[in-house]
């Protein structure tokens, strides 16, 4: 069933696992994602960022998408539809009217008080409606669409607990290092201040820029709260690499059923070995 990832995310932290946040980007991702779920029984979230919902010709038509597959393909597990950095009041909302389950709104690169203000109204119509809210302090290193890092900032614990409390959002993404797109080296992740922010919130903790981070580090991210690790650039760059193959192979090929279909097999092998790696295998 289609549902908001407060449930799911409650579930994860409490049986310390993380549920895994794949981007989508057109149909086969999504039906790669949504049939990866099925087949490990793995709760599954489908982040839509601004920019992959302008190219997939907007909010309903994504929300339709996804429903129409999950009906075909008779899904079980809970999966929701979830904007990924929302940049707006005005973007969230129309995301909720178009059926999304979840929204993050990334108010992070405003002033602390401006992104509680922008936060709070989010929730409060998210909240009406069912969906649930994530929302982001501190600034993610890197780039992904609209969204550009500038530079690494973690976020101050105090800030995390106050905004929690005054904004009632049910997931928070505390930048802690991480970074959108490939690691140049090895992340360096702010494990103690993640541990203090789980603890004094309370509240499932996102881990952003999931590509490219060292399996001993995402265990300990999930032993300290982390409930929901966000992938992107990774299914992107597997499923890149199995065209340029399938491409280079045979200089003849010009059906995209005979590319894109292979790419899609790739992505679904990428997304369920990030779900045994998560441990959310079978927790639908
Ligand atoms: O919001 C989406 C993610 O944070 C994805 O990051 O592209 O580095 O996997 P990634
Ligand atoms: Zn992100």
């Amino acid at each position: 069933p289609l549902v908001s990832m407060t449930e799911m995310l409650e579930k994860a932290k409490a049986g310390k696992y993380a549920v895994g946040q794949f981007n989508i980007n057109n149909l086969e991702y999504t039906q790669a994602i949504l049939q990866a779920a099925e087949e490990e029984k793995s709760p599954v979230i489908l982040g839509v960022s601004e920019g992959a919902a302008r190219y997939m010709g907007g909010f309903k038509l994504v929300t339709a998408m996804v429903k129409a597959l999950m009906e075909e393909y008779k899904i079980t597990v809970p999966v929701a539809i979830h904007l990924d950095h929302g940049s707006s009041f005005e973007s969230c909302a129309r995301a909720i009217h178009a059926g999304f389950t979840s929204v993050m709104i990334d108010a992070s690169h405003h002033p602390f008080e401006e992104n509680i203000q922008i936060t709070s109204k989010v929730v409060e119509l998210a909240h009406l409606h069912g969906i649930s809210v994530e929302a982001e302090l501190g600034t993610v290193g890197g780039q992904e669409d609209d969204v550009v890092g500038e530079g690494i900032i973690y976020a101050d614990p105090n800030e995390c607990v106050e905004l929690v409390n005054r904004t009632g959002i049910d997931a928070l993404a505390p930048a802690l290092g991480s970074v959108h797109g490939p690691y140049h080296g090895e992340p360096n992740l702010g494990f103690k201040e993640m541990e203090e922010i789980a603890k004094l919130t309370g509240k499932p903790l996102v881990l952003h820029g999931g590509t490219g981070i060292p399996t001993h580090d995402i265990q300990k991210a999930i032993s300290l709260g982390t409930a929901k690790i966000n992938v992107n650039t990774e299914n992107q760059i597997a499923s890149a690499k199995t065209v340029r193959e399938v491409l280079a192979k045979n200089a003849d090929l010009y059906d995209p059923r005979k590319y894109l279909g292979p790419a899609r097999e790739t992505i679904k092998d990428t997304v369920k070995g990030k779900m045994k790696e998560f441990g959310s295998v079978g927790k639908a």
